[in-house]
């Protein structure tokens, strides 16, 4: 199972903070806007996908960890990700 990215697109006011970190993750509309409600991240870039998620002053951004719990704190994604590789 992989971690997710859960968007509440229509409360995205367009800061482009998370695109500005990882912009082939969060991708906006030509408007500016975020342009997904969500998706799978790639296997390797949760890190990335919590920086953008926690860069977003609307936070409007979850990740989802493999057990379906929200993961706020860089600290923990990495324990997290130490573990898997364990
Ligand atoms: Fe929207 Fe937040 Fe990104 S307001 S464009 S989801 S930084």
């Amino acid at each position: 199972m992989a971690y997710k990215i859960q968007i509440d697109k229509k409360s995205c006011q367009g800061h482009a903070r998370c695109a500005n970190r990882a912009a082939d993750l969060f991708k906006l509309n030509a408007d500016g806007y975020i342009a997904s409600e969500g998706f799978e991240v790639p296997a390797g870039r949760e890190m990335d996908a919590l920086n953008g998620a926690v860069s977003c002053p609307e936070r409007v951004i979850t990740l989802i960890d493999e057990q379906g719990q929200p993961v706020k704190n860089r600290n923990v994604l990495q324990a997290a990700l130490d573990a898997k590789k364990k």
